[in-house]
């Protein structure tokens, strides 16, 4: 049985229990076969031997009945404000109900939940204008933009919280909107003005939207693929720069974006076989959080990287794929070891990231989970990696590291 439920009114914490990363939300609930309630929630990421990512929703009613809702993921944010989810199954919590064992420290948010919301809005209607033949209205976008320029601009110090963004499931509205998002934050790194920032989102949100004419199953499917369907794919940046070529409001470098973004620096990418300087700059930006948002999103081929992996694989040179002017302004602005990973240390220790130091992305402030002999430290016990001259992090430790029972 499928429970489908509507959130609204929702805040959201951050934090990590015994059985994994948690965010707390309190919110109203309707549920088609509960009616009506005040919940208190969790969405509790599983990591089973890491061998398998599933969501669940546990939530408290009034009269503390438990529930939890397995595999939830939200479906529909077309009404901002009410939030639509879908569930494998509602039942009633037999165990204990996972408790918050330590909150993640706020980070500089950079965007806000009600901007993301009317970002994927403004996605959703764009997949629907499409479908239906329609003009886009690309003024729409552009002023949704402007808003999140606004926030990025606000906060210029901010290093995002590469786990913040992540907070929506659906690959089809989250994509886009983080794809814009992590350009914004790359372009202002480099300094480019107001106005340049809200055309170079307005590309980057509309980058994929010729996707929109490639059948599902195509764009889903594992395996290999035959050449007809290679060419099938590869015709998106080229149908979806004519969709924007007939749309309103929108500059040829906004458009430019949705043509050029799989062309390669070193060239061999496609449609043209572009390269370097001839591949316009909104397009270096995009194809750079483009594939950083692909390897760090679970995909139904595989499961999601860590940002750390991703970066590494950014950075390593392969494909010959990024203006390097493009990947130093996003290293700059991005933290390897965001809030809520679990790192080793050089003392093989394993610690909880609390939050990031702007002036030192691979030294944050960490609180300490287990010391070298694998022992739970009794007491809370934070150090801020930038301060301490002796203790560094090695690399990324798992959640089963990590685990305090
Ligand atoms: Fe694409």
């Amino acid at each position: 049985m499928i429970e489908t439920i509507t959130i609204f009114d929702v805040s959201v914490y951050s934090g990590y229990s015994y059985i994994g990363h948690c965010k707390e939300f309190l919110w109203n609930v309707k549920s088609r076969q509960s009616g009506d309630f005040i919940f208190k929630g969790l969405v509790c990421e599983y990591d089973f031997e890491e061998m398998m990512l599933r969501k669940d929703l546990f939530l408290r009613t009034q009269e503390n009945k438990e529930y939890v809702l397995e595999d939830f993921v939200i479906t529909d944010v077309s009404q901002i404000g009410r939030l639509q989810g879908s569930a494998k199954s509602i039942k009633i919590l037999d165990s204990s109900f996972p408790a918050i064992k330590a909150f993640i420290e706020d980070e500089k948010i950079v965007l806000s939940k009600e901007t993301q919301l009317e970002a994927f809005k403004a996605v959703s209607d764009v997949v629907h204008q499409v479908k239906n033949d329609a003009v886009i209205n690309g003024e729409q976008t552009r002023a949704v933009m402007r808003t999140l320029v606004d926030e990025v601009l606000q906060a210029p110090d901010a290093i995002m919280n590469l786990m913040d963004i992540k907070s929506f499931d659906d690959y089809t509205f989250t994509h886009n909107v983080n794809v814009s998002a992590i350009s914004l934050l790359i372009g202002s790194s480099m300094g480019l003005a107001k106005d340049e920032l809200e055309e170079l989102a307005t590309g980057c949100m509309l980058h994929d939207v010729g996707k929109i004419k490639i059948a599902i199953d195509l764009l889903n499917k594992e395996g290999s693929l035959s050449d007809d369907e290679f060419v099938e794919l590869r015709s998106h940046p080229r149908q979806g720069y004519d969709i924007l070529v007939k749309s309103r409001g929108l500059s040829e470098e906004s458009r430019l974006v949705a043509l050029q973004h799989h062309e390669k620096f070193q060239g061999n990418g496609y449609p043209a076989n572009l390269r370097g300087n001839e591949i316009t700059l909104y397009s270096r930006i995009c194809s750079v959080a483009d594939v950083y948002d692909a390897l760090t999103t679970d995909r139904p081929y595989r499961l999601a990287m860590s940002p750390y992996d991703a970066i590494k694989i950014l950075t390593s040179g392969i494909d010959r794929h990024f203006d390097p002017n493009v990947l130093t302004a996003f290293i700059r602005k991005f933290s390897l070891y965001p809030a809520g990973s679990f790192v080793r240390l050089n003392d093989a220790s394993i610690a909880l990231v609390l939050r990031n130091n702007p002036e030192s992305v691979i030294r944050p402030v960490v609180k300490l989970l287990k010391d070298s002999k694998g022992e739970k430290y009794p007491d809370r016990i934070e150090i801020n990696l930038a301060e301490s001259s002796g203790l560094y992090i090695v690399g990324q430790a798992s959640l089963t590291d990590a685990k305090i029972l």
